[in-house]
């Protein structure tokens, strides 16, 4: 569904250019998902920005493809790449209180993918906004659909960022470190929220995090980068078992080992 094929993203902001991702290649086939892991500066925002299509600066070159249910999107135009965002792939960021609107209630912000992107009349579009509201198992969605952001928990928030995302039912959901900016009992809760979407509505998720073991619980496949450069890719229990990187096995190293799980997490 999704092919990345030789992408490189070069800045040319100052005086010599610079290249944030080198001759990137990853896949992410229907209803899988997959992490993108490694270290800060390492390339994942950009990568995620550049197949959301939110990359078009006029200062920064970006070769190669971006193959989108065979749609090479670096070749999109405009208003097409418009017609995708929010629709086919949606994005989710760490601090939702950033992408929301404050002035607005929750309602009317997960609405306007659909305003955007479907012919739904005013009911309509109201049904399915509180559908999505409690899919993403928010209690009482009838009052969280009249809320302002700032009358909501962060995780609550997060919750709607997820709900504005998939209203439209995308088919790729790119979600960059989604539970950094959340406490742990929430982080984890919004994993498995995540996870229970995937499996209802088979959106495949790109899943970036600084957190392995998030990531073990949740991508069936993962690819590591390392300032700008793809280190490796693979099944992830395979990589976690079996690093094939002296980075990733450093990666790897530095989870705590009472969450790594198998016999030294036991062992300890
Ligand atoms: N305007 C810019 N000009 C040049 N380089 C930039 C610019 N903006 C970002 N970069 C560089 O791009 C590289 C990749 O950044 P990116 O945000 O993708 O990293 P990341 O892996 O998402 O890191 P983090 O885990 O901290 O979010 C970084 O080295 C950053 O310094
Ligand atoms: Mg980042």
């Amino acid at each position: 569904m999704l092919e990345i094929k030789n992408l490189n993203i070069e800045f040319h902001d100052h005086l010599v250019p610079e290249t944030v991702v080198h001759d990137l290649n990853l896949s992410v086939e229907q209803g899988e998902i997959v992490g993108l892991v490694g270290e800060s500066g390492s390339g994942k925002s950009m990568t995620a920005l550049a197949v959301a299509g939110l990359l078009r600066r006029h200062d920064m070159k970006k070769t190669g493809q971006i193959l989108f249910e065979g749609q090479n999107l670096l070749e999109c135009g405009r208003s097409e790449l418009r017609k995708l965002q929010g629709s086919e792939i949606s994005m989710i960021f760490q601090e939702p209180m950033t992408s929301l609107n404050p002035v607005r209630r929750i309602g009317w912000q997960v609405e306007e993918a659909l305003k955007l992107h479907t012919e739904l009349g005013k009911e309509e579009r109201r049904a399915r906004a509180l559908e999505v509201l409690s899919q993403v198992e928010l209690q009482d969605p009838e009052r969280v659909y009249r809320a302002y952001p700032h009358e909501l928990s962060g995780g609550m928030r997060q919750r709607v960022m997820i709900a504005a995302a998939i209203v439209c039912r995308p088919k790729l959901l790119i979600a960059d470190e989604p539970t950094t900016a959340l406490d742990v009992t929430i982080q984890a809760q919004i994993v498995r929220l995540l996870q229970k979407i995937n499996r209802e509505s088979r959106v495949a998720v790109l899943f970036i995090s600084h957190d392995l073991s998030l990531v073990r619980q949740l991508c069936s496949r993962v690819a590591v980068m390392q300032n700008g450069y793809l280190v490796e890719a693979g099944n992830t229990e395979d990589i976690f078992r079996n690093p094939g990187e002296e980075y990733t096995r450093q990666l790897i190293a530095a989870i705590p080992k009472i969450e790594r799980g198998g016999k030294e997490g036991n062992a300890t």
